[in-house]
């Protein structure tokens, strides 16, 4: 079967919501995938900043393949060993007194962290412009794409919008009827978007004066993509509220929603809950992405090879600056030429993201190599060479 017959087998039967498939992707190892016609492509977005170890990691394969053969899943009226594991391991990579709910997705981990802002009595939610939750109607209520939002309206409300960065504005709009203020340490599918150097400590600080939450989504930023665990870290505060998805379970479908200090207590038996959340085949193979990240010291290899890209491409004309930290990358364009790149980069072999029409994103595997990483820049430096002429 071809990529085109399989193309055309997925729109005979499933839902047009993400449009034509770039292709069909059958098999993947490493930091490399294949399609149904044999061509083979770095992935450099890598299921959207998922797969952390690359694709097929032994490491991922051993722990998964493990728990199915021991136990594969319980309902929740029953704890497991992965999961408990899992929980004190994301507590201590905390390093305060945290509580965790497991989800299976970045959107689920934002919408208990919702409820856990309504538990507090108060009901408002300030969130930034330009920000990116999740798609289900409560995270979709904080997202702030109008054309994401509007077929769905009326969303949860109570939700105030500020620009992203801007503390002043921050400062302006919470009060004592704030629940929550919600932010991202950096934005994502805005086209990674770094805030000015202090947003978040005066975000800390603002929260803190008015007894309102600083939850912070790091589903995209958090379990080492910025070469720290919590991108926060590099802030040096600590938030009340942390919801993670995509890395942490490199590929298996897993989120979490870390509360710390009194917003732990929060929820309370029968305010939330879940059939797969906290699945013992899924935090096991989270279990098996963090104990990677740390004997294999991804971190500090995650900022070497982030540089490394952003080095590589920011003298480049087309290109006006880069983004980011460690290995979530953004390539700002001098023209809105994103699209055309996305499109020459996959035909050079390539996977990237344009994510606006001015932006590209990088959100390789981590575990990409120094030679892959210049493989990268190589090809495309050709890549923007052939779309500016
Ligand atoms: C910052 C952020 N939050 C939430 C989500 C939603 O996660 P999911 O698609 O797993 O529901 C995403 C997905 O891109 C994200 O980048």
């Amino acid at each position: 079967m071809t990529t085109a017959e399989w193309t055309e087998r997925y729109q005979g039967a499933v839902m047009n919501t993400f449009g034509t498939p770039q292709t069909v992707l059958v098999r993947g190892e490493g930091s490399h995938v294949w399609d149904a016609d044999g061509k083979q492509y770095l992935d450099l977005l890598a299921g959207i900043a998922v797969n952390a170890l690359g694709h097929g990691h032994p490491a991922i394969v051993e722990a998964v393949t493990q728990q199915l053969t021991t136990l594969g899943h319980t309902s929740n009226f029953f704890a497991t060993e992965p999961q408990v594991r899992l929980a004190e391991k994301l507590v201590e990579l905390v390093g305060h007194d945290a509580r965790v709910f497991f989800t299976n997705s970045g959107a689920e981990a934002n919408e208990a962290a919702f409820k856990i802002s309504r538990k507090t009595g108060r009901t408002r939610v300030v969130v930034a412009e330009g920000s990116f939750h999740g798609r289900t109607m409560g995270a979709l209520a904080l997202t702030s794409k109008e054309a994401y939002r509007a077929p769905f309206e009326p969303l949860p409300g109570d939700v105030s919008w500020v620009p992203y960065g801007d503390a002043a504005a921050l400062e302006a709009a919470v009060d004592e009827t704030v629940a929550a203020v919600l932010i991202e340490p950096i934005q994502g599918e805005a086209g990674v978007v770094v805030p000015p150097d202090g947003y978040l400590q005066a975000a800390r600080e603002i929260t803190t004066r008015h007894k309102a939450l600083l939850w912070l989504d790091e589903v995209q930023t958090g379990v080492g993509r910025t070469g720290a665990w919590f991108a926060y870290e590099q802030s040096g505060i600590v938030p009340d509220v942390v919801t993670l998805a995509k890395g942490l379970g490199g590929g298996i479908p897993i989120g979490a929603c870390l509360a710390i200090g009194e917003a732990a207590t929060l929820l309370q038996p029968g305010n939330h809950g879940t059939t797969f959340g906290g699945n013992a085949v899924a935090t096991a193979a989270a279990l098996a992405v963090i104990a990677t990240i740390e004997t294999d010291n991804l971190l500090g290899h995650v900022i070497t090879v982030g540089d490394q890209l952003r080095r590589g491409l920011v003298d480049h004309p087309l290109v006006a600056d880069v983004t980011g930290r460690g290995l979530l990358v953004g390539v700002v364009l001098r023209h809105p030429l994103a699209a055309e790149a996305q499109k020459a980069a996959l035909a050079a072999g390539i996977i990237i993201n344009n994510a606006t029409p001015e932006r590209l994103r990088l959100a390789p595997p981590l575990v990409l190599s120094e030679n892959e990483a210049a493989h990268a820049v190589m090809v495309l430096r050709s890549v923007l060479d052939e779309v500016s002429a």
